[in-house]
């Protein structure tokens, strides 16, 4: 794992937003595995001003979205089809037809959840995944104990993590029982997956996923087993790291070669 500290969230997203940027510029047909929430926010905001400004080509960008609430259609405020148009595919120049997020009303969801692995397939893999992560270690909406080679299916949520979405719905009893979700497994074969995580209240969840044991009880410490997996923070999320010298130098001394 790699863990990049900076001083804040705004820095921290300009330095994902560069990453991002260079897969696009680098790929010819680039597939991003994208999140919602609070987190990717100023990350999204930073990809509108590099096409505004600098050019910034997304008609050859196809992407896949971590997840969908279960029973809400595009249109609903909350749902993360309204947020993604909302916060970045409605402000660039991306083809509606490339833009993938799972189907909150399929009629079908257990073969939709297969039709939705498939069209990752076929369109090569993920070229990188990034990630939020819930303050009880949940990457996607892969809650504790969810298989760590699980695929895309719906999960349950905990009440913790409606508690947390309550404020998108109004009210706790609006926030939907269940999600899509990409699983452990999916998530795993992307080819750069990079977590990002900003405030003091992620700073265990953080501590417990890259420190601590590979467990289903903190899914994204699932991603100690990927081979490129990179960990952007601000200094509250990495507040409860024990090696944070340790990241900070290896950062420091990083090869010219590897930097974005
Ligand atoms: C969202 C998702 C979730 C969030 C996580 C953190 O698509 O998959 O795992 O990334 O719940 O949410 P925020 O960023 O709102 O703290």
């Amino acid at each position: 794992m790699e863990v990049i500290i900076q001083p804040d969230s705004e820095q921290a997203s300009q330095l994902a937003a560069r990453l991002v940027k260079k897969i696009i510029m680098e790929k010819d047909r680039p597939v991003l595995g994208l999140p919602t929430g609070n987190t990717p926010l100023l990350l999204y905001r930073y990809l509108v001003e590099m096409h505004r400004k600098e050019g910034l080509n997304f008609s050859r960008v196809v992407t896949f979205n971590l997840d969908e609430y279960v029973g809400l259609s595009p249109d609903h405020p909350a749902s993360f089809h309204y947020f993604m148009w909302k916060h970045l595919f409605s402000q660039v120049n991306i083809r509606p037809e490339n833009v993938h997020i799972p189907d909150g009303l399929a009629s079908d969801m257990e073969a939709h959840c297969r039709q939705y692995e498939e069209e990752i397939k076929v369109a090569g893999g993920l070229d990188i995944q990034i990630l939020g992560i819930g303050t009880d270690g949940h990457i996607g909406f892969n809650e504790p104990t969810s298989s760590l080679s699980s695929r895309t299916r719906i999960k349950t949520l905990t009440e913790q993590t409606r508690k947390e979405n309550a404020t998108f719905f109004g009210a706790e009893e609006n926030v939907p029982y269940h999600a899509i979700t990409m699983g452990i497994g999916t998530i795993l074969e992307a080819k750069i997956c990079l977590l990002l995580a900003f405030g003091k209240k992620k700073a265990r969840a953080i501590a417990q996923a890259i420190e601590g044991p590979v467990t289903s009880m903190v899914t994204a410490s699932a991603l100690q087993f990927h081979p490129r997996a990179i960990i952007l923070l601000d200094e509250e999320a990495a507040s409860e790291l024990r090696l944070v010298n340790y990241y900070q130098w290896v950062y420091e001394h990083k090869p010219e070669w590897q930097k974005f």
